[in-house]
């Protein structure tokens, strides 16, 4: 297994049909009709309808711990030495439930992941864009006094006609609390979404970024500018924003335009599998080779947000294990420099 990094992890989509129905019986609530459905969805927002009623479950600080305990162990089994979780506070917080129960449940995960599995990590605030800003902007307030809990800020949900630009001032804001940025962009909408992203919130990484490649302008200044894309296969099938089949994924063009991309999972209890299962079914379809396995893993811990020392030390047991499998060092393992 090569060691790797998470960068691309709703954890309210890693909330499986067991979950669902443990939580459900340990709060006394109705098995959401959604449980355990799978892909294929219709689209974005056909999944995400699904994604938030089952969300219901999710009551207590200790329902969070758990969840994020559970993706944490499942995540150690993949690989994953760093992850980067994405949290929806509004999902919970509009059901009655407390922001800190939701921030301080999956922090207490995180610190039992790193004492089990020496595993690093942290959270991303995501603002749902159906929402909009001024619902963004309150969210934020509420997050902040836990600031020191919080790596990022992100943006999702529905993508098309919530364009990034509405939400520039939660972003400038975020930024002068000294949080970094990240968003989804290009997943439905078009590269005009990504640009949005780059040049008016500032994003330092683009989630999904599989339209960005219908913008030979956009391809250019995403390779100069180094600038990472999280993309997640078995997500862009089970929503069918590329396929139907595995072997034409983007991320195949992605690698060859030189463009700093890494496979993640985003939601793998809705979508079919975990970061090791998105990455075995890309070697099997023939999209990537296993010596671009070893460069995907390197270019996520490249796109992390940990400090220098960190990704020289996961860029370290990169080099490692290629020389252990006899695989070839992804050049940003032999040249952490390049980072
Ligand atoms: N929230 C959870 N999964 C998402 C996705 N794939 N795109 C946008 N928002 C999401
Ligand atoms: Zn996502």
């Amino acid at each position: 297994m090569w060691p790797t990094a998470e960068l691309h992890v709703h954890i309210e989509g890693t909330l499986d049909a067991d979950l669902i129905r443990e939580l459900a019986d340990r709060n006394g609530l109705p098995v959401p009709a959604g449980a355990g459905r799978g892909a294929p969805f219709r689209d974005l927002q056909d999944f995400l309808d699904v994604y938030y009623a089952n969300l219901d479950v999710l009551r207590t600080r200790r329902d969070f711990q758990d969840l994020g305990a559970r993706y944490l162990a499942r995540a150690a089994a993949a690989g994953v030495r760093h992850a980067e979780i994405f949290v929806d506070p509004q999902s919970h917080t509009e059901r009655g439930v407390p922001v800190e129960d939701v921030l301080l449940g999956l922090s207490a995960a995180l610190a039992d992941a790193r004492a089990a599995h020496g595993m690093s990590g942290g959270l991303i605030v995501c603002f749902l864009r159906h929402l909009g800003p001024d619902a963004a902007m309150a969210t934020l307030e509420a997050v902040l006094p836990h600031r020191s809990l919080l790596l990022a800020v992100g943006l999702d949900s529905s993508e098309v006609g919530f364009p990034p630009s509405l939400f520039r001032d939660v972003f400038e804001r975020a930024a002068a609390e000294g949080l970094r940025r990240v968003a989804h962009a290009g997943e439905e909408g078009g590269p005009d979404y990504v640009w949005e992203a780059l040049d008016i919130l500032g994003a330092e990484r683009i989630d999904h970024g599989n339209r960005a490649l219908e913008d030979v302008e956009l391809v250019a200044h995403l390779r100069e500018t180094r600038t990472p894309l999280t993309v997640c296969p078995l997500s862009n099938l089970a929503l069918r924003t590329a396929g139907p089949d595995l072997a034409d994924h983007p991320l195949a063009v992605m690698l060859d335009e030189g463009l700093r991309a890494s496979v993640h999972s985003d939601d793998p209890a809705y979508f079919g599998g975990y970061l090791d299962d998105n990455v075995r079914a890309l070697v099997a379809a023939g999209t990537v080779t296993e010596d671009q396995v070893g460069v995907l893993a390197a270019n996520a811990v490249a796109s992390s947000f940990l400090p220098d020392a960190g990704k020289a030390a996961l860029l370290a047991e990169i080099r490692a294990h290629a020389e252990r499998v006899g695989a070839a060092v992804p050049a940003l393992a032999l040249d952490p420099a390049a980072v």
